[in-house]
């Protein structure tokens, strides 16, 4: 998979591409990442990127012309089109399940926004989808960006130690994850649960079960009830 990331301030997510499962992906040649500073798409001697709002108010709009020609220089007209993304707190909010989608996919190119908006054109001439992560504004898309990122990476087949996706198969429900333990058995004097010590995985199988519905239950009721998000399920949440 290839994903290109345009924003004016490629040093945010610079050192996030060099840590952490993103690494991983990419050193296993199962994910590139290719930042663009779109920036350098501007066209005045100032490279400026955004003006005042036409209609007034408050805040910078960022302006159509070096986003343009940024995604005209990626994008050729004869290949296939990538799946092309709008960090934006107006979009419908991520969830595991279109993280598990967008996995799938061979190309993305993510927008990140900064200031007030985009401005619309942008919007009306590329067939964006906006994701949000969540119903708070942050000051731009560039954390939203590396959220989306490293949630698709460790999806990506080959990039976890385990086979992460079978075990998300394996989920019936919208549960959360159930407790994990590690050695020691004992630590100051908190027990490991006995069942986890007995090497009946059918009986290990069945409490992880019951204790990731008790969790659910306790902390993500709506989860049950069939609400529109979905749970992490798989991994370490
Ligand atoms: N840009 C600013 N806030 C955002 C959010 N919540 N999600 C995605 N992009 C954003």
């Amino acid at each position: 998979m290839r994903i290109d990331v345009l924003t004016i301030f490629p040093g945010i997510l610079e050192g996030f591409l060099n840590g952490s499962i993103v690494r991983i992906a990419q050193e296993k040649r199962l994910l590139e990442v290719v930042l663009h500073d779109f920036r350098q798409f501007a066209l005045d001697k100032h490279r400026t990127v955004d003006d005042k709002p036409f209609g007034g108010g408050p805040g910078m709009v960022l302006k159509p012309e070096p986003i343009f020609a940024c995604l005209e220089a990626l994008i050729a007209p004869d290949q296939p089109a990538p799946r092309m993304l709008l960090m934006s707190p107006c979009g419908s909010t991520l969830t595991q399940k279109r993280v598990r989608a967008l996995s799938k996919d061979e190309r993305i190119v993510i927008l990140c926004g900064r200031y007030e908006g985009y401005d619309e054109r942008i919007r009306l001439a590329w067939p964006f989808e906006e994701v949000s992560i969540g119903d708070y504004v942050l000051s731009g898309g560039e954390v939203p960006a590396m959220v989306l990122v490293d949630s698709i990476a460790r999806l990506l087949p080959g990039v976890l130690g385990h086979d992460l996706s079978a075990l998300q198969d394996s989920f019936e429900g919208p549960l959360l994850d159930h407790p994990h333990y590690t050695r020691p058995a004992d630590f100051r004097g908190m027990q490991v649960p006995d069942v986890l010590l007995g090497g009946d995985h059918a009986k290990v199988a069945s409490w992880r079960h019951s204790q990731a519905l008790e969790r659910t239950r306790l902390l993500r009721p709506d989860l049950l009830r069939g609400g529109p998000n979905e749970a992490p399920n798989a991994g370490q949440v």
